[in-house]
């Protein structure tokens, strides 16, 4: 059996047109305004716009680093072959209720399953990666889809942005105008004069510019790798969609703008600390909570993750502290 042919839809849609979805012993459903998330000890209810809006992160960072909470309730855990999909694991009044309940299920079944929803579940006039100014409605009965929006390629640079053969910088011409928040982002690229023989590594390229033309938001991707240090550069505006729940630590450099990160405890969603970032200031998120972000104008945030496979066993052992430096 191929993985398209698990993935557990109705023959029929509903009356407002959407088809229902099973993973396991989830159920999902959807209507004009909500989704319906059941499972053997529980059931939940979220707006369309926020789950649409997590799921597309959730399938295009296929699974991303450690935990994304859709909510306080709903979610996925990663462990990068398989993944959890759970319903109160992390929220301490489900805990303590013994009400919450997780599955842990092969990575490909998922996927396809959270893609054949997320193709489903979007209507033409919705785009789930755009700023809330930027596209419209998520709600309603069934109109068309969006699949050039659901499917967008997901930027991961080999080596470097500008490199030859790599990612390549944005230009009007590409299709990436520069966003209306950032029409003061000076666009001149640093011109580079290699030595005959190092022009593949003798390159450079202007990061605010690439930035100013991204259309999408809370959405990382990859502008250069070195081994296992990515800079994950995004643009940011309205509310990150999901809450993530780090299982590595991970550091944030506010380029432009302000951002607001609410900081909970992973496991418990127990508030830890609030932290406003503002234009240069630079933090480091521990890797044992979980932390969403609030960004009243665009903005640009780096974004520097550690790629190494070792870490998440390495922290969940204690061998490996959850903070990065000692004051
Ligand atoms: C994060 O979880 O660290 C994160 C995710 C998406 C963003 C920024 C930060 O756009
Ligand atoms: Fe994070």
């Amino acid at each position: 059996m191929t993985i398209m042919e698990e993935v557990v839809r109705s023959a029929d849609t509903n009356v407002e047109g959407y088809h229902e979805f099973s993973l396991g012993e989830f159920n999902f459903r959807r209507d004009e305004f909500f989704v319906y998330i059941s499972w053997p000890t529980g059931n939940h209810i979220m707006s369309v716009d926020a789950f649409l809006r997590a799921l597309q992160r959730d399938v295009a960072w296929d699974f991303f680093y450690g935990i994304v909470n859709f909510d306080g309730v709903f979610g996925t855990v990663n462990h990068y072959g398989t993944v959890d999909i759970f319903a109160g694991r992390y929220n301490d009044s489900y805990r303590k209720a013994e009400l919450d309940y997780s599955e842990n299920v092969e990575t490909p079944r998922i996927r396809e399953t959270f893609k054949a929803m997320l193709d489903d579940w979007t209507n033409s006039t919705f785009d789930p990666f755009a700023s809330p100014h930027e596209t419209g409605s998520a709600f309603g009965i069934k109109s068309g889809g969006n699949n050039a929006a659901v499917t967008r390629r997901r930027v991961a640079a080999n080596r470097m942005v500008g490199v030859p053969g790599d990612e390549q910088i944005r230009t009007d011409d590409s299709g990436f105008p520069v966003n209306r928040m950032f029409l003061d982002v000076d666009q001149t690229e640093p011109v580079v004069e290699a030595e005959p023989g190092f022009e593949n590594d003798v390159v450079a390229f202007n990061l605010f510019a690439y930035l100013s033309r991204s259309d999408v938001t809370w959405n990382p991707s990859v502008v250069s790798a070195c081994k296992d240090s990515l800079f994950c550069p995004t643009t940011e505006e309205y509310i990150l969609p999901i809450i993530h729940g780090n299982d590595r630590v991970e550091w944030f450099l506010q380029l432009s703008d302000e951002i607001t990160w609410e900081v909970e405890d992973r496991d418990t969603g127990a508030v830890r600390s609030r932290v406003v970032m503002k234009a240069g200031d630079i933090c480091a998120m521990p890797a044992d909570i979980r932390h969403q972000g609030y960004s009243p104008k665009r903005s640009m945030l780096l974004v520097w993750e550690n790629n190494s496979a070792a870490l998440p066993e390495l922290i969940a052992s204690g061998k490996t502290p959850t903070y990065p430096v000692e004051f």
